[in-house]
């Protein structure tokens, strides 16, 4: 982080502060607040964090205004393009593009650590058989930290390293599991010989009775998929393992905060919610009663899939998404599927509405993930799951970037209290 000769002068009362500024690589110049209440007696009110920068990060930058987004510096449509999941995940947790040798002994590690220790099956089998994906998600991975004791000294480098590997290379198996179990069918183990995408499309759709042929397009699809959604810079569930990091807390348990906040509608469940919309929509005619409604102030509907807190123009990963989903319909022969019809008019007709282009509301990567999930034969319950299994490589990334830094500090935001002040408690009978 640079200190630039730049300044901000901040004037209160009769005070005035002069804060030191720092300039980014990329992006808006910071304001540097760590000692206004040391000097000045106030804090700072910013909900939702829409100004606040809360570290400094080399991993993913994004220009919301441009619809711009990088890891380490290069495009994600190039790397969507010409990369895959692995090689991004090495980007993004070693800083550079692997060599060909280094690849091949990153994905070796991968790959030896995707079995589960056998008593997990266990863990599994101890949840209602209606439980929802996610949910047996973040309870699975939190209790990794009870199976895997020789990776939970986060002072140690070496048993970071091996925690982020395990966390990559398992959570495909874990989620593959949750939707066996799920759904009631014999848990799949994982097998060594297929690359990371297949063996999770393998894991979930094969069966005792009949194994499961991978066709390169839907894992090629997949990848894509994960790729896509490998890291975003400090969003909430990012923000929620670097926070549940700074106390201290084992890996497993920073993984499992990470999961729990994702899966809320306004972050990763908005892939499910998208479709569970589409689907409700269901004919083309409807979507402008759907349209008048995400526009009605009144009306809590909002449409899903639509909008984002950084990208004021087209997310980048939406266009990568939309070519991906239109491959896929046409290799499986589904693309005049209804519910693409409707997502096609309802992306057109919203970009159309003045009320969308003034809000700079564009579609974001749920819009289309969800399309492609289902054509591959995903129910909408495994979209976050899938979302959970991508990000994990952003969310140990950010973890380990965290960690590495020796200024790192306890996260614990202040308030604007609007309660009552002191007062005398009065025994029950009295009030
Ligand atoms: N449909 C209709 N109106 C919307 C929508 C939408 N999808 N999104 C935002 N708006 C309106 C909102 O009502 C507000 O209007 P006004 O200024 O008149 O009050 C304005 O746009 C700004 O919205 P906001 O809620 O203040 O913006 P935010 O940055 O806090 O929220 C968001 C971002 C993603 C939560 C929101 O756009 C949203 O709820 N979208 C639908 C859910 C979704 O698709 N989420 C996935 C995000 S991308 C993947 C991920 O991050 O996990």
């Amino acid at each position: 982080m640079t200190i630039t000769n730049k300044t901000a002068t901040l004037s209160f009362d009769d005070k005035q502060l002069t804060l030191p500024m720092h300039s980014p690589t990329a992006g808006p110049d910071v304001i540097d607040i760590r000692k206004l209440y040391a000097e000045g007696g106030v804090f700072t009110y910013d909900p939702g964090f829409t100004s606040t920068a809360s570290c400094d990060s080399t991993i993913t930058f994004i220009d919301g205004d441009k619809g711009e987004l990088l890891h380490r510096g290069y495009p994600i449509d190039q790397l969507a393009g010409k990369s895959h999941y692995l090689e991004v995940c090495y980007l993004l947790l070693y800083g550079e593009l692997p060599s060909a040798e280094q690849l091949e002994d990153f994905e070796n590690r991968v790959t030896m650590h995707t079995m589960l220790h056998e008593q997990m099956t266990y863990f599994f089998r101890g949840f209602r058989r209606d439980a929802h994906p996610m949910a047996i998600m973040v309870g699975v991975v939190g209790a990794m930290s009870a199976f895997y004791h020789d990776s939970t000294d986060i002072t140690d480098p070496w048993q970071r390293e091996v925690a982020s590997i395990r966390l990559i290379a398992k959570m495909p198996t874990i989620a593959a599991w949750a939707f066996k179990y799920h759904i009631g069918q014999p848990l799949v183990h994982p097998r060594n010989d297929l690359d990371y995408a297949s063996n999770f499309l393998r894991m979930c759709f094969a069966v005792p009775t009949e194994d499961y042929e991978v066709n390169p397009i839907l894992s090629r699809a997949m990848d894509r998929i994960f790729t896509l959604h490998a890291d975003h810079e400090q969003n909430a569930s990012t923000s929620t393992v670097r926070l549940a990091s700074s106390s201290g807390a084992n890996p497993f348990a920073c993984i499992a905060a990470g999961i729990a906040c994702l899966w809320g509608p306004a972050h990763g469940g908005a892939n499910q919610a998208c479709l569970e919309m589409l689907r409700e929509i269901g004919t083309v005619d409807r979507i402008p009663m759907f349209i008048d409604r995400a526009k009605d102030k009144g009306d809590p509907f909002r449409l899903m899939g639509f909008g984002h807190r950084v990208y004021k123009n087209f997310d980048p990963r939406a266009k990568v998404m939309k070519q991906s989903a239109d491959e896929v319909l046409e290799l499986l022969g589904v693309d005049d599927n209804p519910v693409l019809q409707v997502a096609k008019e309802l992306e057109s007709a919203a970009l159309a509405d003045p009320y969308f282009a003034e809000k700079k509301l564009f579609p974001n990567v749920d819009f289309y993930s969800g399309i492609i999930l289902e054509a591959m034969g995903f129910p909408t319950s495994m979209f976050t799951p899938i979302f959970a299994v991508s990000r994990t490589v952003g969310w140990i990334s950010q973890w380990k970037e965290q960690l590495e830094d020796p200024a790192h500090k306890i996260g614990r935001p202040r308030q604007l209290y609007m309660g009552a002040t002191t007062r005398d408690y009065v025994n029950v009978e009295d009030r």
